[in-house]
């Protein structure tokens, strides 16, 4: 194979409880890319269709995660890649992780797969300390492994994939405001409540089980963040309303997807989740900002060939 074309999930991190451990990836919004041979050595950012984003390699993420991949091997040659963005910069839902996963995964394939996934997670990530500041892996692992994941370490890093349930879909609203992950880790306090860190774990430790024994009601008890969703909500307009009406239409829960402005809630079934969407958007409509919205089943399998 010399070229191929391949969709990247946009993801969903933190899912509440699990800030900066836990992420999933959705099935009906992603990036597309085509990543070619080339004798050239080096990466070189051909094209960017959707998005005004930089072409220069070292400042594209996709660029920047696939110099990573380059550096652990020994190639004499080099890779082009396309970009056609689907997934907006700073929506909170793994824009710049889609592009440095997707670089480094079809890299991989046109290699034969010379590194697994948590190697190549590791390379996604230097994307995401060029987007952020922070190589952060809870949307890079899930864009990579699909499903849920959880970051059990990042030094040295662990990647472990967490079982799904058949049922759950993701609803997710995107106002059209621009919030910089940057920005919306600068607002956080370094330190947390004994207090407040016992809760948390209590409901990673009840997430997890919830999604291993498929028990929705526990999945839903589960989804609550006392550390960081107070502090960031106040950057995203009408945050408790939505909230408060997902959970009303029958969503399991509902908080910020990763860094925000997109507001996520999980339901069993598409019905349900559907619902979720018709609640979001009434209350999005009286706010008077312009929004997209999707809803989406888990996507299991991670970043595919198209
Ligand atoms: N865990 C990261 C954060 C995810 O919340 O800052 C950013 O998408």
């Amino acid at each position: 194979m010399e070229s191929i074309k391949i969709f990247a999930p946009a993801t969903i991190a933190n899912v509440s409880c699990g800030f900066d451990v836990l992420g999933l990836a959705l099935d009906t919004v992603g990036d597309e890319m085509v990543i070619r041979k080339t004798s050239q050595k080096g990466i070189k950012i051909t094209k960017i269709v959707g998005q005004d984003l930089p072409l220069e390699t070292h400042k594209n993420v996709a660029g920047v995660a696939g110099l990573a991949f380059l550096s652990a091997l020994n190639y004499d040659h080099g890779f082009e890649i396309e970009i056609y963005k689907n997934i907006k910069p700073g929506s909170g839902i793994g824009s710049s992780a889609a592009s440095s996963a997707g670089a480094v995964w079809a890299m991989n394939e046109l290699l034969g797969k010379p590194f697994n996934n948590t190697q190549l997670v590791q390379f996604a990530m230097e994307g995401e300390r060029l987007a952020s500041g922070v190589a952060h892996a809870d949307n890079v692992a899930p864009a990579l492994f699909g499903g849920f994941t959880l970051v059990r370490s990042t030094d040295p890093l662990e990647i472990v994939k967490i079982h799904t349930p058949d049922q759950l879909y993701a609803t997710v609203i995107h106002p059209q405001i621009e919030v910089k992950t940057s920005d919306a880790r600068e607002i956080l306090k370094s330190t947390v409540l004994l207090k407040d860190a016992i809760t948390q774990w209590a409901n990673v430790g009840g997430l997890i089980s919830g999604l291993y024994t498929e028990d929705y009601e526990l999945i839903g008890r589960s989804l609550h963040d006392t550390i960081v969703e107070p502090i960031r909500s106040i950057l995203i307009p009408a945050f408790d309303t939505v909230k408060r009406n997902s959970i009303k239409a029958g969503a399991l829960g509902c908080g910020i997807s990763g860094s925000g402005p997109s507001i996520f809630a999980l339901s069993k079934g598409e019905e349900t989740a559907e619902k979720v969407a018709a609640s979001m958007k009434s209350v999005y409509k009286n706010v008077g900002i312009d929004f997209d919205i999707h809803v989406s089943k888990i996507n299991q399998q991670g970043i595919k060939i198209i």
